[in-house]
């Protein structure tokens, strides 16, 4: 009798503890990807209504990412506007799609936005994703093909970020200087208004990225004109604070969490990075 009682109890209490979380995938990859981080959440958090979203899957996954984005906005809407706040976890390119979607939603209630291994201050590297797309571009040339019309069509040129074609990069690039605030625009403070609701930003990466080039991208570092990294502190974005990182960090939002030895399609699937990255921001 009183077991059951314990156990009605739990069933109560136990699921209705932990907020809804919204998982968006990366290049090349679609929602089977995080079967095994949604086990990872509902084993440790019990109840916890996990969403995989699938949309631009694998290849569709190069469609240009504000397309993808304005996609999300519709989908995701109800979602990221739950009464009682919402989590929203996002991977490699992904990440870029979610901050973006923050960026545009002024009435979303997201707690914690993940970020997993996702190159938020932009990619520049010859890394084999690249080379199986653009076999026969070299890195330092890829610029004549992504800052154009075309270029601007393929995800992966929304956020190259060439360090020695800055100019080129902030003309003719439409996404990444938009939303990290490089290039202003009338709804720039808006947008920085919009992604200031989240209340945590997590940042996870680590030096054994084999995608995410410079890896420091992941924590909003980057190359600067002499592919010295620079960290996040030492961006123009964060100095100014272009769309708010600033502001998070001031607030104590900022939680950084680098990891050596995990590759990039592991990120999502090691425990060890899950229980000490990702866990405590899930409640
Ligand atoms: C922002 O500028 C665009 C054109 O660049 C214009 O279409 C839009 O209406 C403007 N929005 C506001 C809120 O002023
Ligand atoms: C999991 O992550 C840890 C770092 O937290 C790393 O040492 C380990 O090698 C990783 N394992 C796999 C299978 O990626």
């Amino acid at each position: 009798m009183r077991s059951q009682l314990l156990l009605l109890l739990c069933a109560v209490v136990c699921s209705g503890g932990f907020k809804p979380v919204v998982i968006v995938h990366g290049l090349f990859d679609g929602p089977k990807q995080f079967q095994t981080l949604s086990e990872f959440i509902r084993k440790d958090h019990p109840g916890t209504d996990v969403t995989l979203l699938s949309a631009f899957d694998y290849l569709d996954s190069l469609q240009p990412l504000w397309k993808q984005v304005r996609t999300l906005a519709a989908v995701l809407q109800g979602a990221l506007q739950r009464p009682g706040g919402v989590h929203l976890l996002c991977f490699s390119q992904g990440g870029l799609v979610c901050r973006a979607l923050l960026s545009i939603s002024p009435q979303h209630n997201v707690h914690s936005f993940i970020s997993l291994s996702s190159p938020q201050a932009g990619q520049y590297g010859d890394t084999d994703y690249l080379k199986k797309f653009f076999p026969k571009y070299l890195k330092e040339a890829l610029f004549h093909f992504c800052y154009t019309e075309a270029g601007q069509k393929v995800s992966i040129c929304n956020y190259w970020n060439d360090p020695h074609q800055q100019s080129r990069f902030l003309q003719k690039n439409h996404f990444l200087p938009l939303i990290n605030g490089g290039q202003l625009h009338n709804q720039s403070a808006a947008w920085r208004e919009n992604f200031l609701r989240i209340r945590k930003l997590v940042l996870i990466g680590g030096p054994d990225d084999d995608v995410i080039t410079p890896w420091q991208s992941s924590v909003f570092g980057f190359y600067d004109s002499r592919e010295q990294v620079a960290d996040m502190r030492d961006q123009e974005f964060y100095r100014t604070d272009a769309f708010g990182l600033r502001t998070l960090d001031a607030r104590g939002d900022v939680s950084l969490c680098v990891h050596a030895g995990v590759k990039h399609v592991q990120w999502h699937s090691n425990y060890s990075v899950f229980h000490s990255c990702m866990k405590k921001w899930l409640t």
